[in-house]
């Protein structure tokens, strides 16, 4: 765990005046962010605003130019430190593609937890499978475990990859328009999802989404980027009965 004796102090995330981008040509552009632990914090801006990229840097992806990132006080600032703090960040991403080869749900999901509690010749515990099994359960897909992901709607597969990020218990979530190409009906699944792990797990989570509804419902603030920068905070006030499932 990345919590330790910082974690009393420190936030969870802490950009400071980061410049990135690709190539030596910047996207962000001096940006500045502070995420509490078990805050969850929408982002949102046009197209080719910088929102990827900025997911990217905190996930250690992308090495910024100039500013530095910290998560939970410790500086990336080596790729071994990069590469420690993407083991404890879960990510979903717009879209799981289905794919070529067979995979059985169940594998897809286990596959999050490599590299943290198995990897090369160590192989799944126990603890694993029974952490498979519980997240599967959680989104409602324990009864698809042994189905093919290829034989999935969009909606299920999102749900799998929810799961998949939630598996190895991370420090972060991170969701890049988790719902863009989902159905109204999957949309609204996947939504009460994440409320109900508001309700639940409060884990840190950064929610990437055009989606004004799931931002309003899912998150504490909503941030907007306007070309590599944020623009404004809007604070979000609870609204009655969003919490409805
Ligand atoms: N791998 C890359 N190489 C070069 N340029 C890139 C790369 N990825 C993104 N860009 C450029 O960086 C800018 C910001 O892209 P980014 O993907 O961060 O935007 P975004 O806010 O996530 O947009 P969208 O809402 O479309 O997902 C764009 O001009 C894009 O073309
Ligand atoms: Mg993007």
């Amino acid at each position: 765990m990345l919590q330790g004796a910082q974690a009393v102090t420190a936030p969870a995330l802490r950009l400071s005046d980061v410049t990135a981008g690709y190539g030596g040509r910047p996207v962000l552009r001096s940006v500045s962010l502070e995420v509490q632990a078990g805050e969850a914090v929408g982002i949102t801006g046009p197209n080719g605003a910088g929102k990827s990229t900025l997911l990217r840097v905190v996930m250690g992806l992308l090495v910024p130019q100039e500013g530095s990132v910290h998560v939970f006080g410790l500086p990336l600032a080596s790729g071994r430190s990069r590469r420690r703090i993407r083991t404890r960040i879960g990510y979903v991403a717009q879209e799981q593609p289905a794919g070529e080869m067979p995979i059985t749900v169940f594998d897809a999901v286990l596959l999050g937890r490599w590299g943290r509690t198995f990897a090369g010749l160590r192989r799944p515990s126990d603890a694993d499978r029974k952490a498979v099994w519980d997240r599967l359960a959680w989104v409602g897909l324990a009864d698809r475990a042994r189905h093919d992901v290829r034989h999935l709607s969009g909606g299920q597969r999102q749900r799998v990859a929810l799961a998949r990020a939630l598996v190895g218990n991370p420090d972060i979530l991170i969701l890049d328009e988790p719902t863009t190409h989902l159905d109204a009906a999957a949309q609204t699944d996947f939504s009460n999802l994440l409320i109900r792990l508001r309700r639940e797990l409060r884990i840190t989570t950064l929610l990437v989404s055009h989606d004004a509804a799931i931002l309003q419902e899912c998150t504490d603030r909503i941030l907007t980027m306007r070309e590599g920068r944020f623009q404004h905070e809007a604070k979000q006030r609870p609204r009655e009965g969003s919490f409805d499932v």
